[in-house]
């Protein structure tokens, strides 16, 4: 097993993933767009014997980070596979710059996952998904 960067060659996978793990997925261009052309972007996927079993989309400007996407594919959940995509990320960028996300408000298990990493939420954002549902922004706080 092993966590590498995506290419397009992922495309498919990573869409295959994205459609069964969320309401509003990503559209194939999107995904496609972050992997390939966004400058501030960095794509990770988790292979095991060939297989794609989960991602995780960041956009890195040295000073903030923010995690955009994280998935794990439905039947690979819940063996600690999100925490390590998570970890990897985490050890591989800069340790001064300040780390964001945004959750929905009612995505328990990404909200724990978020909390064990270290993460506290630090605000709201009213009504921000399609359905009217709030994000909660959530920080890193580091131990140092
Ligand atoms: C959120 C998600 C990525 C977690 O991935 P995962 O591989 O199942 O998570 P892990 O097994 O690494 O669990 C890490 C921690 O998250 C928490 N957690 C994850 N799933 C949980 C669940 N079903 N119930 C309770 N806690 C959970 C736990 O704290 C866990 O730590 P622990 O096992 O030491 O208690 C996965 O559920 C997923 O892909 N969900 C659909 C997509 C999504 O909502 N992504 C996040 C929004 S961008």
């Amino acid at each position: 097993m092993k966590i590498r960067c995506a290419s397009l060659d992922d495309l498919e996978s990573i869409h295959a993933i994205e459609q069964r793990s969320f309401k509003h997925p990503w559209t194939k261009n999107q995904l496609a767009y972050e992997i390939e052309n966004d400058p501030v972007s960095q794509v990770y996927i988790l292979v095991d014997d060939g297989i794609v079993l989960g991602y995780i989309f960041i956009h890195d400007t040295t000073q903030e980070v923010q995690i955009l996407n994280i998935a794990v594919d439905q039947d690979y959940r819940k063996s600690g596979y999100g925490k390590h995509l998570m970890n990897y990320v985490l050890k591989n960028i800069s340790k001064n710059a300040n780390i964001f996300l945004e959750v929905r408000a009612s995505n328990f298990n990404a909200i724990q996952l978020y909390i064990a990493a270290g993460f506290k939420e630090i605000g709201r954002r009213q009504a921000y998904y399609h359905g009217g549902e709030d994000a909660i922004v959530m920080k890193l706080k580091r131990n140092i």
